[in-house]
């Protein structure tokens, strides 16, 4: 058998930057996922391969050592997958000689504020924790419906939190459970919100310089310099948020799309915006976006566009010289399949 796992990216609509200093946030799951496929090795080698990322290499668990084969420059990606593994084999109580062939494939690109990492992490737990119920109990069935979502998020976090140092739970817990969120001020409470309708955006993505901590960092230093102002931008911030959240329940598209681009405004007041994002939020809304705004945490990665109307146009516009794709509000978490194994090794 083969065990495949797919877990949706995320997207912040409100509240970026903003959250680090516990203010509320708004994200949604998106219908761009992880899809991480496992099977069965004849040997005790564990063998990652991202054909997407042009990245691929051995894993040994017990020492953490990622020996690359081939490598394009993304090799951050794997320890994600390596912790992830590690997480599933203690809890899975397996033997440590059962090899492993991992392939990862991405729907959406790294390092872009999409949560990729997250995902990627979401699938590699729950694809390998799904492996070992099956390598120890040859006849059970698993659905979807038996995923401990809970113990998967929890995990997660954890693996993020080890790797970066840092992390809001807001992209494991969109991974996890698909949906989209409200991260409450007070002590990072997640309410998940029911929504019912699609939420059309286009996400237009230009590779970044900086990576999330640089930025956090270049902002606290702004915000030492002059607290007084930055203080005040991050209040009207959650504003925004709180203001957002009765818009979104109601389906006002118009207010939605308003409250983006002054969102905008105060992220590249906070120094986040580059030229390529500037330029690609502007084209957007030219071409009929309602809002359009930085997503995550800026410097480069990505941005989006809303779009009840005039979809096709802004793709059009956006993609002639960025990458630039629709997405839409994704309601499901990690899934879980199984398949007849394709090969032997
Ligand atoms: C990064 O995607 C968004 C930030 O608000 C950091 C975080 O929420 O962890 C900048």
């Amino acid at each position: 058998m083969q065990v495949t796992a797919s877990a949706p990216g995320k997207t912040i609509l409100f509240g970026e930057h903003a959250v680090v200093y516990g203010k509320p946030a708004i994200a949604v799951a998106i219908n761009r996922k992880a899809n991480v496929k496992i099977q069965k090795r004849a040997d005790s080698k564990i063998f990652v391969e991202i054909p997407g990322l042009k990245l691929s290499g051995y894993l040994e668990l017990e020492k953490e050592v990622i020996k690359i084969e081939k490598d394009q420059g993304n090799i951050g990606i794997l320890n994600y997958i390596l912790k992830s593994l590690k997480k599933a084999q203690i809890e899975g109580e397996t033997e440590s000689e059962n090899g492993m062939e991992i392939t990862v494939d991405l729907e959406m690109p790294i390092s872009g504020g999409l949560g990729s990492s997250a995902a990627v992490t979401v699938a590699t737990l729950t694809a390998a924790l799904t492996h070992h119920k099956l390598e120890n109990d040859h006849q059970i069935k698993i659905s979807d419906q038996d995923l401990e979502r809970d113990k998967i998020a929890s995990y997660a976090h954890q693996i993020e939190m080890e790797v970066q140092g840092a992390a809001s739970p807001i992209d494991t817990t969109l991974s996890t459970y698909g949906g989209s969120i409200y991260l409450s001020a007070d002590a990072n409470k997640i309410i998940r919100m029911p929504l019912d309708w699609d939420l059309p955006l286009i996400i237009g993505f230009t590779p970044r310089q900086m990576n999330t901590g640089e930025l956090i960092e270049y902002v606290k230093i702004k915000k030492d310099r002059y607290p007084a102002v930055i203080n005040s931008i991050l209040d009207s911030m959650e504003q925004i948020t709180e203001t957002a959240r009765e818009a979104l329940l109601l389906k006002d598209e118009k207010i939605l799309g308003e409250l983006m681009n002054i969102n905008q405004g105060l992220l590249d007041a906070l120094g986040v915006n580059t030229p390529e994002l500037s330029n690609m939020i502007y084209k957007a809304r030219k071409a009929g976006a309602l809002g359009s705004k930085i997503t995550g945490a800026g410097g480069g990665g990505s941005i989006i566009a809303y779009c009840p109307q005039n979809r096709d146009e802004v793709l059009l516009k956006l993609a002639k010289k960025h990458t630039a794709f629709p997405v839409q509000l994704c309601g499901e978490g990690v899934q879980v399949k199984l398949s007849p194994k394709e090969r032997f090794t």
